[in-house]
């Protein structure tokens, strides 16, 4: 793993889960990480305790928040927005309102802050947005909206790695698989029609999602940008 000595990271979403995991490795790597949550204060204080990390509380569908998280961080080299909800069910009777407020934290909230992170962030920065593999296949029913969220994230983040390119800052989308979080829980209901359509017939890990996570923020990735990185147990295949 690289080390990040030196490196202020900002992981948007960062209370559980993969999010997590991210925040713990950089910390591990000696990165000097903030870290937002929403919901999960005690989750959120007990990581920055055990990491030395900050927790920042701001809700990624509230824009102006949002912004203003990332902008008060001041420069950031690595910025990953990892927040994400998801609503499933059937598409005729979910509630609306549910469907916005992802699309909010999904998409509207990678945007705007990813945006926000590159306009102080110096040189050769990173930015990496916590897609999914939903984003090319989504073989089950009731998972539209959620889709929809993942894809679009893949044209957000060649058209930044464009517009970001020539500063040396990479952006890309890291797509899990099935991750064993609260999310998506390995012993859960829906695990063995998961497990089904996979190579690997099991859910991965948070610290998995992490390690890849690292990778592309390190040196030996400047020169991968615009792309999408899926680790997903073959889900996708
Ligand atoms: N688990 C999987 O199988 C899987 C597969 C593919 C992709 N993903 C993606 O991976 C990412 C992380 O998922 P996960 O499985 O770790 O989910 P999770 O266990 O539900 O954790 C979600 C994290 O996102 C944060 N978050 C949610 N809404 C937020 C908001 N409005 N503002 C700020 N933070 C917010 C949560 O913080 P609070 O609790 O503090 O609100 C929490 O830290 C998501 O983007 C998800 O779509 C997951």
């Amino acid at each position: 793993m690289p080390n990040f000595s030196g490196k202020r990271i900002m992981v948007i979403g960062g209370s559980r889960g993969i999010g997590a995991a991210i925040v713990k490795a950089y910390a591990a790597e000696g990165g000097d990480v903030l870290f937002t949550y929403a919901g999960s204060r005690e989750a959120a204080e007990a990581l920055a305790k055990s990491t030395g990390a900050r927790a920042i509380h701001s809700d990624a569908a509230v824009r102006d928040s949002l912004v203003a998280a990332v902008r008060d961080a001041g420069p950031i080299d690595i910025f990953v927005y990892n927040a994400g909800l998801l609503v499933a069910g059937d598409p005729l009777t979910l509630d609306p309102d549910a469907i916005d407020r992802m699309i909010d934290v999904n998409i509207r909230g990678a945007y705007h802050a990813s945006v926000e992170a590159a306009r102080a962030m110096p040189d050769g920065g990173r930015i990496l947005i916590i897609g999914s593999v939903n984003g090319d296949r989504m073989p089950f029913a009731g998972l539209a909206g959620y889709a929809m969220t993942k894809s679009a994230l893949q044209g957000m983040a060649r058209g930044l790695a464009r517009d970001f390119g020539a500063r040396g800052i990479t952006v890309n989308v890291i797509q899990p698989g099935p991750t064993d979080t609260d999310m998506n829980p390995a012993n859960g209901p829906l695990a063995d029609q998961m497990h089904s359509v996979m190579a690997i017939r099991e859910h991965g890990t948070s610290e998995d999602v992490a390690s890849l996570t690292l990778y592309l923020s390190g040196p030996a990735a400047r020169g991968i940008t615009g792309a999408m990185h899926t680790i997903d147990g073959g889900f996708g295949a």
